[in-house]
């Protein structure tokens, strides 16, 4: 049975004291209100990792994140993160190829394909987003740009380092828009990515690839999102900065 993973994408926001009341609140709730069996993911900025680890080290089903990393294991790269640091800060998982990094720091699938390379060497599993704007839908290119996003990403990985890979579909115009996909239109996404993956794989490794939604993700629409037979967890954003908008979002799998 492939994994359930919410997570929360926590962008450039949170001061450290109030990242880590966030963290404590979460814990706190998760502990007391979910007995099911998805895993939640706490991605702040980089200079909180450490801490955050830290803080959920005893929970049974959180972990953290980083949003990004470094495509160079060590060296001088000023200002940037390895894998490797995110690693030793106690992270689980790294977000790879945000569309706001695709967007703002002109990240290609060739440059993501190397970032997917420095997190799964340095054991973490990455979070691999993808997703088409608005024009692409509209011109119904999207399954292409999915495809080319997809297949260029990850495709060069055996099927044994594919294991250690998420997939989150992010739909550029849902993102912060409180736009959200309809559950037919995810689900219909997910169920292609997935036949994707079967292709250049086999059926084992597409069935087991967890596959996350992401773009406007509400207690809402978490409940019926995740009803979708290929719609595997969350990559929440704006509904993640408050423990409250999580946890509910959290409890909607059951
Ligand atoms: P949103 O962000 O939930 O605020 O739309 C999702 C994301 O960017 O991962």
């Amino acid at each position: 049975m492939r994994k359930k993973i919410i997570a929360g994408n926590w962008k450039m926001n949170k001061t450290f004291d109030e990242g880590m009341a966030l963290v404590t609140e979460i814990a706190g709730m998760v502990k007391d209100e979910y007995s099911g069996s998805a895993q939640v993911v706490i991605i702040p900025p980089f200079v909180h990792i450490n801490a955050v680890s830290r803080m959920v080290a005893d929970s049974r089903n959180i972990f953290s994140g980083a949003q990004n990393c470094s495509n160079h294991d060590s060296g001088a790269y000023t200002g940037e993160v390895s894998a490797g640091m995110i690693k030793s800060c106690g992270a689980e998982y790294v977000i790879i190829g945000h569309s706001e990094r695709r967007q703002y720091f002109n990240e290609t699938n060739d440059w993501l394909a190397r970032k997917v390379d420095a997190v799964l060497k340095n054991n973490l599993t990455a979070i691999y987003c993808c997703g088409e704007t608005l024009e692409e839908r509209e011109s119904n290119t999207h399954f292409d740009v999915l495809k080319k996003q997809v297949s260029e990403g990850l495709f060069h990985l055996t099927a044994e380092q594919f294991a250690n890979v998420v997939i989150a579909y992010e739909p550029v115009w849902a993102i912060g828009t409180g736009k959200t996909a309809s559950t037919a239109q995810a689900q219909e996404v997910h169920a292609f990515i997935r036949g994707l993956v079967c292709e250049h794989y086999n059926n084992q490794v597409a069935d087991n690839l967890t596959i996350q939604y992401g773009g406007s993700v509400k207690a809402e629409n978490a409940v019926e999102l995740f009803s979708a037979p290929d719609i595997d967890g969350a990559l929440v954003g704006g509904a993640a900065l408050q423990s409250r908008s999580f946890v509910d979002i959290v409890k909607a799998m059951k």
